[in-house]
């Protein structure tokens, strides 16, 4: 399947595309000779495991759950923001995860300020990103968003879907990995 840059960008603002009950989501563009040779760019399509990460009811406001997702050493936080933010869900729009790993050189960040909504310092060079703000980089040497883990709210179960965007490190969120379970509940 080959989506043109507008279905991915369309696709990168909600939650992915479901083609036949399968979550695919768009990371990344490659020239599209692989898809025929024309010349213009085609979206690179990843197809994730649905792994349930928490209970929305044990959720506090500011005080995230960390989690590993798609493979185990990926790791993210989720957080209820407390107010409504980009990309959140739930019924305050507040329900937000992304991964922390920074996207400068790939250090784990553990400092979540929830009266600001970021994710940061950074402990290796200090950068900070908004996750009210689709994970931007806000200070420090990082240019690159976070990647943003895709979530759905199932009754009281919060599922991983996917993940939008690279993990640092990584060409590819999935190849190699020894992926979590469809499913399975995974450690907070
Ligand atoms: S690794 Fe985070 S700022 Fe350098």
């Amino acid at each position: 399947m080959v989506l043109t840059r507008r279905d991915f960008l369309l696709a990168g603002t909600a939650a992915g595309a479901i083609v036949g009950g399968a979550v695919l989501v768009p990371i990344g563009f490659v020239l599209s000779d692989d898809y025929g040779g024309s010349g213009a760019t085609a979206a690179r399509l990843a197809t994730f495991p649905r792994a349930r990460v928490a209970s929305f009811a044990d959720l506090q406001i500011g005080e995230p759950v960390w989690f590993d997702y798609p493979f185990e050493g990926a790791s993210n936080l989720l957080v209820r923001t407390g107010e409504p933010v980009l990309a959140g869900i739930g019924p305050d729009r507040d329900l937000v995860s992304y991964s922390n790993q920074c996207t400068h050189m790939g250090c784990p960040i553990t400092e979540y300020r929830p009266d600001e909504h970021v994710l940061g310092p950074c402990p290796c060079h200090y950068s900070s990103f908004d996750l009210s703000r689709d994970g931007i980089a806000t200070f420090g040497q990082a240019t690159q968003n976070l990647p943003r883990v895709l979530l759905e709210i199932d009754g009281d179960d919060v599922y991983a879907m996917g993940v939008f965007r690279l993990i640092f490190g990584h060409d590819d969120n999935l190849a190699g990995e020894d992926l979590v379970t469809v499913g399975e509940e995974m450690g907070a």
